[in-house]
Formats: structure tokens, C-alpha cells, sequence
């Protein structure tokens, strides 16, 4: 049955898909993530926020890497699915709105988050002012607006993946989101005031069983209604599943941008 999607955060009712959602997430991004946000310097007895932490993986890496001494705080709009750890507080806060301390963190992280809040900016600016002088800012978010099909099993294939990316990009963006943003990550980050912006994007093949690609195939189940809004039918998401797990297939993924930047 085709029920229409409620607006706002996109993916809020994953349900029992949600693990299979966070892990190709985690398997597909983790790895880029942790390597930049090894490069700060973090370590023992740093104060760190994670915004929109999902199901905690990256919460939970930086818990383990300022220990002893430091802290952790994990807040999204549905924090009961951040496993607990020593050292990490747990909190419901709407990244755009909610109040934060000042300059309390030494590292703020958000992957993922902040394309689907509408009010990025403030919230940039709140988190800004969150950091200690001199503390990190890490944002880590896709242009989807790149993607090209590379190899298909048919131009017919290759066609249908385009029209499902598509449908994806206006799903989302009827939502508020933004799923272009990583393009303009670095300079929003400039006019919110930050310095030592450095955005670096990286570009990755999908092929069948890529986590990446996997994710894309798990939104064809979860965005379902939200596809059909956007004029796709159960024959299709079910025709591009198969496409995306044909030996054959080849992408380029979208852009990643992983960025950093310091408070002054
Ligand atoms: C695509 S998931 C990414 C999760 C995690 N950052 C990761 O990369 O694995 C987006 C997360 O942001 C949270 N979120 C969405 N809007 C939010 C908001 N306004 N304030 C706080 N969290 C939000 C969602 O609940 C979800 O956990």
C-alpha cells in the first residue's frame, strides 16, 4: 500500500532495516572518517561531540581513543540507538535548534547529518561557538549530484539506475534536505567564521556487494513510498536492486567530502 511519507528526517522509520542501513554505512565510510579524524590528534582527555550519531560506531571509536581522561557526548534525534560506554553521555538534541554549551569540545564530528537539517547554518554557528579556540570541526557529507554509471548489463540497465538516483535526489530534497551539500560544506564552514578549512573528496567504484552500493539498494525498500511519490513503481525498485547486484555493473559512487576546519 502506498502511504504518503511525513516530511522531515527522511530515513526516521527505518524500523528492522535499520542495521542492515548502519552497517553498509559504517562498512562503506568508517574507514575515511577515522583516518581524518585520527589526524586532529585526538587522544587521551579530549572533549568530543558527535552530532547525529546513529548507531554510535564513530561515538564509540573516539570513546576508545581519548580514554583515559577524556569524554564523549552522542546526541540525535533518536539516541536510544547509541549503544552506552564508559565515558559517553547519551543525549536527544535537535541539531537545529537545541542549545550547546560553549567551548566545551576540543572535536565536533557529523556525518550524514546536517544535509537533512534545514536550519545548517545556525547550527553551524552554534557549533562554532561549542568549540574551544583552536578545537576541530569534522563534516563529512556526499554531493550526489555525481554518479555515473560506468558499466551496465544494458543501456536500459544503466538508465534505470540513473532514474532511481534521480527519484532519490527529489525524495530527499522534498524533504528539506540537501543532498548536494558536501559541495558547499567547506564554504559554509568559512562564512560560519571557521579557519584552516580543509575539504577533501574522494570518489570510490561501486560494484555488486560494495557497502556503498548496498546502502543505495537498502533505500530502495526504506525511501519505497517516498520513490513512489517521485513516480517510480514496485517493478522498478525491484528491477534496480537487481541491476545494482548484477556482476556486470559499475559506478562511480557520488562524492564524499570529508572536511575540517578550527575554531579561531
Ligand atoms: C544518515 S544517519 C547518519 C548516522 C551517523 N552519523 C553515521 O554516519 O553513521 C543521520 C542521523 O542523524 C540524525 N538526525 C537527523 N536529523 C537530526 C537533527 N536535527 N538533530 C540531531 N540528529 C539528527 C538521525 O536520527 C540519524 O541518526
Amino acid at each position: 500500500m502506498n502511504t504518503t511519507p511525513a516530511p522531515g528526517y527522511a530515513f526516521a522509520e527505518l524500523g528492522e532495516l535499520v542495521q542492515d542501513h548502519a552497517a553498509s554505512r559504517s562498512a562503506a565510510y568508517d574507514p575515511f572518517t577515522v583516518e581524518r579524524l585520527a589526524a586532529t590528534g585526538v587522544g587521551a582527555g579530549w572533549s568530543c561531540l558527535e552530532v547525529g550519531a546513529g548507531e554510535g560506531e564513530i561515538a564509540h571509536w573516539l570513546v576508545r581513543r581519548v580514554a583515559p581522561g577524556g569524554r564523549v557526548l552522542a546526541v540525535d534525534l533518536a539516541p536510544e540507538r547509541v549503544p552506552a560506554a564508559a565515558g559517553l553521555r547519551i543525549e536527544r538534541h535537535d541539531i537545529g535548534h537545541d542549545p550547546l554549551p560553549t567551548a566545551e569540545f576540543d572535536l565536533i564530528h557529523a556525518r550524514l547529518v546536517l544535509q537533512h537539517v534545514p536550519e545548517r547554518q545556525a547550527a553551524l554557528d552554534r557549533l562554532r561557538t561549542a568549540l574551544r579556540p583552536g578545537g576541530w570541526i569534522q563534516i563529512d557529507e556526499f554531493d550526489v549530484s555525481y554518479g555515473p554509471v560506468l558499466m551496465a548489463p544494458s543501456a536500459e540497465a544503466a538508465r534505470l539506475y540513473e532514474t532511481f538516483l534521480a527519484a532519490k535526489n527529489r525524495a530527499l530534497a522534498a524533504t528539506g534536505a540537501r543532498p548536494t551539500w558536501g559541495r558547499e560544506v567547506a564554504a559554509d564552514l568559512a562564512a560560519a567564521g571557521f579557519e584552516a578549512v580543509d575539504p577533501q573528496p574522494r570518489i570510490v567504484l561501486w560494484q555488486a556487494g560494495h557497502p556503498g552500493l548496498e546502502l543505495l539498494v537498502s533505500h530502495t525498500r526504506t525511501l519505497r513510498d517516498r520513490l513512489l511519490e517521485q513516480g517510480m513503481t514496485d517493478s522498478q525498485l525491484e528491477q534496480v536492486r537487481a541491476v545494482m547486484r548484477h556482476p556486470g555493473f559499475r559506478a562511480a559512487s557520488c562524492v564524499r567530502y570529508c572536511v575540517q576546519a578550527r575554531r579561531p
